[in-house]
């Protein structure tokens, strides 16, 4: 069996929950940043990892999914800067399962990730106070993703190779 770990990131957390993942797969097994993925051939088992970005899976995450994933095994990691239980995750994680829905679709693991202090200070400072609620609520989110959620991440991979 062999299995690609492939991921979006920016500034590191996804990237840090995709080696997490890649680390306690076992078998034949490939890391690589989604931009050198142009599709899944060769792969059994394939998990897909992304930062949440203006209240969104990116469009180049969602498309690789939908346009590959027919009768592969795929599962989904993502992070993002609200905390855990905040409403959207279920709709974002959702809007990934209708995205594999043609593939045999085993899970999802998502946790939270530092918001970037760019993205923070232009929140701030827009002037609008619901992006300015979304920016504090993010500082929960500060060091993120801990050592807890890399540990989560492991027992997720090894959960969803278990059903392969
Ligand atoms: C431009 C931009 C937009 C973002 N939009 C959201 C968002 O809508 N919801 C959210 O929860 N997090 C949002 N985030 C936070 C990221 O999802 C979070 O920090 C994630 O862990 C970043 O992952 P990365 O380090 O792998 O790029 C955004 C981050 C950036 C840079």
């Amino acid at each position: 069996m062999k299995t690609l770990v492939a991921y979006f990131s920016q500034t590191g957390n996804t990237k840090k929950i995709a080696e997490a993942i890649f680390d306690e797969i076992t078998g034949e097994k490939d890391i690589k940043d989604i931009k050198y993925v142009s599709n899944f051939d060769g792969y059994d088992l394939i998990f897909v990892g992304s930062p949440v970005m203006e209240f969104n899976i990116p469009k180049n995450v969602t498309n690789l999914i939908s346009e590959n994933v027919a009768d592969k095994n795929m599962a989904f990691f993502m992070t993002h800067a609200v905390p855990e239980g905040f409403e959207s995750i279920k709709s974002w994680t959702g809007s990934i399962e209708d995205f594999a829905a043609s593939g045999n679709f085993l899970g999802t693991f998502e946790c939270q990730g530092e918001l970037a202090q760019h993205v923070y200070d232009m929140l701030i400072n827009s002037g609008n106070p619901e992006m300015k609620g979304f920016a504090e609520m993010s500082l929960a989110g500060k060091g993120q993703p801990d050592e807890t959620s890399v540990q989560k991440a492991r027992e997720f991979a090894k959960e969803i190779q278990g059903k392969v």
